[in-house]
């Protein structure tokens, strides 16, 4: 099956980018506090996330990252950011950390035609992909906010897949979130799970068609 695969396409947060190194900035903001402000903006972002795409409300990611950094600032520092404060911590997501073997492997595969498919708005990723040098590793940067639908939904991937005109099964989903891998399984996609934080796999009747502790097992596929 592996071998019909003609595309890679690669989710961001926490596939490629450490989303907890925004706890550094956190704990800047916030000394003592900063792990735990860090560790519920983001799980409020992704709570936030599924519930604008189940309400049918969606708004940008950048806002959604805004209204969990809010509530984590209230929850942990019973306190208000200003405008100022809260653009700040949150060009946090525009400086994340990439893990350390991201550049090499997109390097060794840029045989693939190699795409970025996120529930980022693109004020967040093109400068995040940017920052980090790898824009040139991909023919296409392809935010959700095109279709005003997040992943995991149908409707995502669908407008994945008729951005680069290919089969379903031509198609390796790359991510390590395990909804995300779930969400594009049951679209179609062959999926890869970068499972860097060696969870157990999901009783959704979605397995992952390979599972790697990080990207260097894409290295099948140069
Ligand atoms: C992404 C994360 C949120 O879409 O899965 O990049």
């Amino acid at each position: 099956m592996s071998s019909t695969v003609k595309a890679l396409v690669f989710d961001v947060y926490g596939t490629m980018f450490d989303v907890l190194s925004i706890s550094e900035a956190c704990e800047e903001k916030f000394p003592g506090k900063g792990e735990e402000v860090g560790k519920t903006w983001h799980s409020k972002q992704m709570e936030y996330l599924f519930l604008h795409q189940l309400m049918g409300k969606y708004i940008p990611f950048s806002e959604v990252t805004k209204e969990a950094l809010r509530f984590s600032v209230k929850e942990h520092a019973e306190e208000e950011l200003d405008a100022a404060e809260e653009q700040g911590l949150f060009e946090a997501f525009l400086r994340l950390a990439p893990y350390p073997e991201v550049a090499d492997m997109l390097g060794q595969l840029k045989g693939k035609e190699l795409s970025v498919f996120s529930n980022g708005s693109h004020n967040m990723l093109d400068p995040l992909v940017e920052n980090a040098g790898y824009t040139s590793f991909f023919s296409g940067i392809i935010s959700v906010d095109e279709i005003k639908q997040f992943k995991p939904s149908l409707y995502s991937y669908q407008y994945l897949l008729n951005k680069i005109g290919l089969k379903h099964e031509e198609v390796l989903f790359v991510s390590s979130n395990n909804w995300d891998v779930a969400g594009a399984k049951n679209f179609g996609f062959q999926t890869a799970w970068i499972n860097r934080k060696k969870q157990t796999v999901d009783e959704l009747g979605l397995d992952p068609d390979f599972i790697f502790d990080d990207l260097t097992g894409l290295l099948k596929w140069k």
